[in-house]
């Protein structure tokens, strides 16, 4: 079956938005624990609620969600179910975002969500052998200023986070915005990735290329709108972290049958298939490599080089790789 042979394949995720693996089970028992209302009446209208138009109708629910998340046990809960569910997947290495804004915005601690995230990610080494780093996302529809407020506040935890990348409402807020702010994480020695042309146009590709130096662009999925751009990601390799449900349930295409991630992988870029929010789409990654093997008419060649290319674009040491592979 080959469903079973995607779960089989090892797989790295690269582009997973921890706050987007709150699955309504879990929020509906966070709620309880914090003896929270919730604007759905049961599990199943949340589901149903899960309707959207594009990136913002989902953004508005996305950071709703996340209200739900108030103690260190809370980040603890969400990510170690996350990871238990990554495993049962065949996925041997994550590398996971989180969004601090969202939570010290609302007056929980920074040290609190990075404690419960961190140490979920620590046992989920010792106890199901999934290696992890941890990005940074900053929230671009807000301000610069406060971009490098959260830098500093993260400093102290710089041992913990391997990068920092940019995530949120895309139109309007390009990667430009935060150029002083990029500079000084990659100073200080963070890696870098932004998310650019998921709804946003390739020139947003193109800065986050030149101005924030990114080691990988997230999304990306507008790039075959500009050729020029598709010859540069290919010469230079430049990752593309590709979210094909995500792309559907957000209107970015239509269906899947006029996805790009065959196109861009038969031009020689470098892709890989991730979940984004699975909570939110309907799919944690084996779902979003079985809907493209079945709406594309992939290879098991093509499926093989997807899930060895999440490897290689991932931030493990050269060895790292070479023992995944
Ligand atoms: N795009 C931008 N911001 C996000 C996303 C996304 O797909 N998921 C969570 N935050
Ligand atoms: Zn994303």
């Amino acid at each position: 079956m080959i469903r079973d042979w995607i779960r089989d394949l090892p797989k790295a995720e690269l582009h997973i938005h921890i706050e987007g693996s709150l699955e309504p089970e879990l929020m509906f028992a966070l709620a309880d624990r914090h003896q929270m209302t919730l604007p759905y009446d049961s599990i199943e209208a949340a589901h149903q609620a899960y309707q959207f138009q594009d990136l913002q109708s989902f953004l508005d629910l996305y950071y709703a969600g996340a209200n739900v998340l108030r103690t260190e046990q809370d980040f603890y809960d969400l990510t170690w179910n996350y990871l238990q569910r990554a495993r049962q997947q065949g996925v041997h290495h994550t590398e996971i975002f989180f969004d601090p804004q969202t939570h010290t915005q609302r007056g929980i601690a920074f040290e609190t969500v990075i404690t419960g995230i961190h140490q979920a990610l620590v046992e989920g080494k010792s106890q199901l052998d999934i290696s992890s780093h941890l990005i940074l996302c900053f929230l671009r529809h807000l301000s610069a200023e406060d971009a490098m407020k959260t830098l500093e506040e993260a400093l102290p935890y710089q041992d913990w986070i391997v990068g920092v990348g940019l995530d949120s409402s895309e139109q309007g807020h390009p990667p430009s915005k935060f150029t002083a702010v990029f500079d000084r994480a990659r100073g200080q020695g963070f890696l870098t990735v932004a998310h650019a042309g998921e709804e946003g146009p390739p020139e947003y590709i193109w800065e986050a290329i030149e101005l924030l130096k990114v080691a990988r662009i997230d999304h990306g999925v507008r790039s075959p709108e500009d050729p020029k751009l598709m010859e540069w990601l290919k010469e230079h390799q430049i990752p593309l972290t590709v979210c094909p449900l995500s792309n559907i349930e957000l209107g970015v295409f239509e269906t899947l049958k006029q996805h790009p991630i065959k196109q861009l992988l038969d031009a020689g870029l470098n892709v890989s298939v991730n979940s984004d929010d699975p909570a939110y789409f309907g799919g944690y990654v084996q779902e979003n490599f079985m809907a493209i093997y079945e709406a594309l008419d992939l290879s098991q060649r093509d499926l093989y080089q997807l899930a060895k290319n999440s490897f290689l674009s991932s931030f493990l040491s050269e060895s790292e790789k070479e023992e995944a592979i």
